[in-house]
């Protein structure tokens, strides 16, 4: 397996609900490390920027709202396999549909206040570090 490196957000439910810590002890207890994290409060444009792969979905004029209603902690995980172990840690998109013990199952509210997002490839998970950090932000 190869140490991979994804993007990780804590998106406005959770940081409004106070648990940036514990979302943090859910990924450091799947072995994956934190090599960069800031808290940040996105504009409209970059959060429409950030999710111009859904622009064509009906609920992207809400997830940008959402995204925008307070502020998110970016994140850079790495590890083993990260962007799989990452999701697998995450749950399913949906709480109802998430496995006992994943963030989303134990912290989501529902499909779109669902706590965290994570990248879902290799390719993504470039864009989406690079989109949010600079090299000199980052250490391993
Ligand atoms: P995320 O993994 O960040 O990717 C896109 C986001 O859109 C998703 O998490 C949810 O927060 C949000 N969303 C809102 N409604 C839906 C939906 N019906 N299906 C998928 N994602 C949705």
């Amino acid at each position: 397996m190869a140490v991979e490196r994804t993007l990780s957000i804590i998106k406005p439910d959770a940081t409004e609900r106070n648990l940036t810590g514990k979302i943090n002890s859910y990924i450091e207890a799947a072995g994956l490390r934190i090599i960069a994290q800031k808290r940040i409060q996105l504009t409209l444009n970059q959060a429409e920027a950030f999710y111009a792969v859904h622009k064509e979905r009906s609920f992207f004029g809400e997830l940008v709202d959402f995204m925008i209603s307070g502020p998110v902690v970016v994140q850079i995980l790495e590890g083993e396999n990260a962007i799989a172990t990452y999701r697998e840690v995450m749950g399913a998109t949906n709480p109802a549909n998430a496995t006992d013990g994943t963030i989303r199952k134990d912290f989501a509210i529902d499909v779109q206040n669902n706590s965290v997002h994570g990248s879902d490839a290799p390719e993504t998970a470039a864009l989406e570090t690079a989109f949010f950090f600079s090299g000199i932000e980052i250490t391993g």
